[in-house]
């Protein structure tokens, strides 16, 4: 069954990759069919219900997954033309909407709603717009049109309702929940996640939310007492540690994901002898604690992928993520080999 995965313009790579690590980790067997900007078509094989439902508690930088009932091209002309030859009946009342992903096309998406209404409405069926029984989506991408039916949609407000000044304890300086839970995906968690520089726990309260268990460790123990505040508040099953993330009190190949996002240069927070030191000795501990074959994902103002390799790590994916002006997190996929 082919699934259109609606992805969010937040990022350029980031939403991709979590899909597909998703999927990945679910085990699933598919195929990628479309790769486009701002829309992923995959081929699942099956269990295409299952899988639905867990993605769509899951993801984070997707807004609505589509079952995909025709794909055809871009042109206004060709719209219509693409419903009418993938139309399948269906019970009961609809919705259509008509999306443009980023800028790519220059279609007014309302009169193509209002044209391809009058397409079902020619076929014997009644709009509802505020609660229809089956809601279909035509997505106009760079070159194609993706016409489906919804499927799921993503619940994005439960992450704005985590943003990290909403939660009992707040410190500056954390990723937000959208992108923690994305590095979260694209890390492939089993059982198992450690944060080694976990400060309040923002990356392990989106990891214990999807029934991983966690453990942080930190420098700070006023953090360390905020990270257990906030992931008693959501519930999570965790353990955290005071402790140095070059040394850290875990046994070899101990955990099965890592996902981490150590202090800056410049932060007060660094506690060693230099940030240098901090990233070369956390990074050769996290393989240290890391089992074969598995991720961490490890955030950073400045290259690591040299250090990352010394260390032993496979760099199997990089994005770059604008902060601010003077900020551009890169954001490192490891692999231990
Ligand atoms: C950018 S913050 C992490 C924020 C975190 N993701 C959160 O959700 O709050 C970096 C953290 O690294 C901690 N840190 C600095 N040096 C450390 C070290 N040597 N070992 C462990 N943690 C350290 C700091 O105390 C700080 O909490």
């Amino acid at each position: 069954m082919l699934l259109a995965f609606e992805l969010s313009g937040e990022h350029n790579t980031l939403p991709q990759s979590e899909v597909i690590a998703c999927l990945e980790s679910l085990k699933a067997d598919f195929e990628i069919h479309l790769a486009l900007d701002g829309c992923l078509v995959i081929d699942l094989k099956n269990n295409a219900h299952h899988i639905t439902g867990i993605l769509s508690k899951r993801l984070s930088m997707t807004h609505h997954i589509l079952g995909v009932l025709g794909i055809g091209g871009s042109a206004e002309e060709e719209i219509p033309e693409l419903l009418n030859n993938s139309f399948a009946d269906f019970e009961g009342t609809y919705s259509i909407r008509v999306r443009r992903i980023k800028e790519y096309s220059g279609i007014n998406t309302e009169s193509m709603e209002q044209r391809l209404g009058g397409i079902f409405y020619g076929k014997g069926y009644h709009a509802d717009l505020k609660n229809p029984d089956v809601r279909f989506r035509v997505l106009l991408t760079e070159d194609k049109s993706i016409f489906g039916r919804l499927a799921a949609s993503i619940d994005r407000s439960a992450f704005e309702a985590r943003k990290p000044h909403y939660k009992p304890f707040f410190y500056p300086g954390v990723l937000m929940p959208r992108v923690a839970r994305a590095l979260v995906n694209i890390a492939k968690p089993e059982k198992c996640l450690f944060d080694p520089f976990c400060g309040t726990g923002g990356i392990l309260v989106e990891a214990g939310l999807i029934g991983i268990n966690v453990i942080g460790g930190d420098m700070q123990r006023k953090l360390l007492l905020g990270a257990k505040m906030n992931l008693d508040y959501y519930n999570t099953s965790y353990s955290l540690m005071y402790g140095d993330a070059c040394r850290m009190a875990l046994g070899d190949e101990s955990v099965d994901a890592v996902v981490t996002d150590p202090p800056y240069g410049r932060s007060a927070a660094v506690k060693a002898e230099s940030i240098e030191h901090l990233l070369t000795d956390s990074l050769q501990e996290i393989f240290r604690v890391l089992k074969r074959g598995k991720r961490a994902v490890f955030v950073s103002e400045r290259e690591i992928e040299d250090i990352a390799q010394e260390a032993g790590f496979n760099v199997v994916e990089s994005h770059l993520q604008r902060v601010h002006k003077s900020l551009t997190r890169r954001i490192s996929v490891l692999e231990k080999r």
